[in-house]
């Protein structure tokens, strides 16, 4: 493995310091929680520290599967976090030399540990001209007879794309056809303005889904994510590898989770409300915009847009004034291998106020960088 630190980690706020920060609109999850907030009342003092299930928690395996049609508990291996669930499947199935199709821009993960493990890559550039949708004609040329596996973050990061159902049923019937794996990365698949996004693993056993509680739920301190699949062969080299790196998860990690997950009807619509409130105000002031130009998200709680290649803005002057003058951060381009002139927004961490402060920021430093700036 050739491993090396990813920008969006090393200039991620919790790096930087979030006292050094005063608005911040980099984040891609919502509120970050505390369990009196959540309702959830646990005294961790009479949790037994042992070692756990090597599988995970069998009554939230359950709540997991139930997700699902069709899925069960066997199908579902607990891991501690999305990321680590990640590295978990890159490590399992690709060996050097392997050629994958992965999705750019995406979560920097899912590009540089194939990347690290010396992977054939080949990316699957999506387009802001094509509404940050999958091409399936484009999919279907890069897959090779030899390619071991499809790598799909839906909805995506960082534009909140979703794809249609028919859309992710063609990369299944794909991947089935040229007897490739389809990763899902399905992390923000329960925050979404539409319909649920069907889950990847209960389409095929040639599909994995793998999701976590941080980003829906704003838990990315417990660490707790998962992988789905129904290919009990490939399941049980995930658990190996597991076992390798971990051998169980935290007790209280998955005792928090349990509780949540069992309250799931109770704390999901007020966070998914509060995403809708949180998208309208980024709306109303997308619409003002003349220097900035994006794609309305489907779901999650970022979006990607752009400042107009046009707009006469100088963009580093602009970061430069947005950081330093504005105290604003938002994610910028290179974090996602773009160039620096798209930008990820988080609209669903901050608290209102500091949002819409934050993106009257960015229209001033758009103006004194050369731009018109917003009304
Ligand atoms: C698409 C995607 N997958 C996985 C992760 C990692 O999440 P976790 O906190 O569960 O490791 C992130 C975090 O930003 C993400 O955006």
């Amino acid at each position: 493995m050739q491993y090396r630190r990813m920008p969006i980690e090393i200039e991620s706020p919790e790096q930087l310091g979030y006292g050094n920060i005063r608005y911040n609109l980099t984040e891609s999850s919502v509120a970050d929680m505390r369990l009196e907030q959540l309702g959830i009342d646990l005294d961790v003092r009479r949790l037994l520290l042992s070692y756990t299930d090597h599988v995970g928690n069998p009554a939230l395996r359950e709540r997991i599967a139930a997700e699902g049609d069709g899925l069960t508990i066997a199908d579902v291996l607990v891991t501690p976090s999305a990321a680590a669930a990640l590295f978990i499947v890159a490590t399992a199935l690709l060996k050097e030399g392997d050629h994958l199709v992965v999705m750019r821009p995406n979560y920097a993960t899912n590009l540089e540990t194939p990347r690290a493990i010396g992977c054939q890559l080949q990316p699957l550039d999506l387009r802001f001209e094509e509404g940050w949708q999958l091409s399936l004609p484009r999919l279907r040329e890069l897959v090779q007879p030899q390619t071991r596996l499809i790598s799909l973050t839906n909805p995506h990061n960082p534009s909140g794309a979703v794809f249609s159902q028919a859309d992710l049923e063609a990369a299944v019937a794909l991947a089935e056809e040229r007897g490739c794996y389809l990763l899902v990365d399905e992390t923000y698949r329960e925050m979404n303005y539409g319909s649920l996004p069907p889950l990847a693993a209960a389409l095929s056993p040639r599909c994995i889904s793998i999701s976590s509680l941080s980003k829906s739920y704003g838990l990315p301190g417990i660490r707790m994510g998962w992988i789905i699949t129904r290919d009990a062969a490939l399941q049980q080299l995930f658990l190996a590898a597991k076992e390798q790196i971990f051998i169980c998860n935290s007790v209280v990690d998955e005792e928090i989770a349990l509780r949540v997950l069992e309250s799931k009807a109770r704390i999901l619509p007020p966070i998914l409300a509060r995403n809708r409130q949180a998208l309208e105000v980024m709306q109303a002031w997308m619409a003002r915009q003349t220097d900035m130009e994006w794609v309305p998200p489907g779901g999650g709680v970022v979006c990607f847009p752009r400042i107009k290649a046009e707009s006469g803005v100088d963009v580093e002057r602009f970061y430069r004034l947005l950081n330093e003058e504005y105290g604003t951060y938002v994610g910028p381009g290179h974090w996602f291998e773009m160039e620096r002139r798209y930008m990820r927004i988080g609209y669903g961490w901050p608290p209102l106020e500091e949002l819409a402060q934050g993106l009257e920021n960015i229209s001033a430093a758009l103006k004194a960088a050369g731009g018109q700036g917003g009304g």
